[in-house]
């Protein structure tokens, strides 16, 4: 089994360096993308502090198709430039929302989400999926938290 856990005292920088290492300890030698997608949303999900939600939707025939996550659940097909995610996956740029109902469009999937961050993943330049991670704070999100799921994204690209 795995004992994978964070220091919750550990400045974000170090938390994520961390994070990273764990998430590619567990899918280095995986090649089922399913299998590699459940347990980075469970690892996401229990190792960055005050989350209500974590997980995957990926690209497939031009809409968002919900994929492995941790939380409640959750709207299972997003169209291309709709809600916080759509508009991650078509511009292709991360979205670090400080207050989800300023949000123009954004979809309120689990009531108690109030900031989130999606990061868009790439593979040969192509987004193939977004990594979701809703917080029930305000404003949960800051360039460490972008910076690490980023880097997250670009760790797992080939693996999901
Ligand atoms: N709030 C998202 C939908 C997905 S859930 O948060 C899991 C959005 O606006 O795209």
């Amino acid at each position: 089994m795995h004992a994978f856990a964070a220091d919750p005292a550990l400045p974000k920088p170090a938390l994520y360096r961390e994070l990273l290492a764990a998430a590619d300890g567990l899918t280095a030698d995986e090649p089922d993308g399913v299998a590699n997608m459940a347990n980075l949303a469970a690892l996401v999900f229990h190792w960055v502090p005050d989350l209500n939600w974590a997980g995957f939707y990926r690209l497939i025939g031009g809409e968002l198709v919900l994929g492995p996550f941790c939380g409640k659940p959750a709207c299972i097909r997003i169209p291309l430039g709709q809600g916080v995610c759509g508009t991650a996956a078509a511009t292709g740029e991360t979205q670090r929302v400080v207050d989800v109902h300023a949000f123009p469009g954004h979809i309120a999937c689990d009531a108690d989400s109030r900031s989130e961050l999606v990061v868009p993943v790439r593979r040969d330049g192509a987004v193939i999926a977004v990594i979701d991670l809703d917080s029930p704070s305000r404003a949960r999100f800051d360039a460490d938290d972008q910076a690490g799921i980023e880097a997250l994204a670009t760790l797992v690209a080939a693996r999901i």
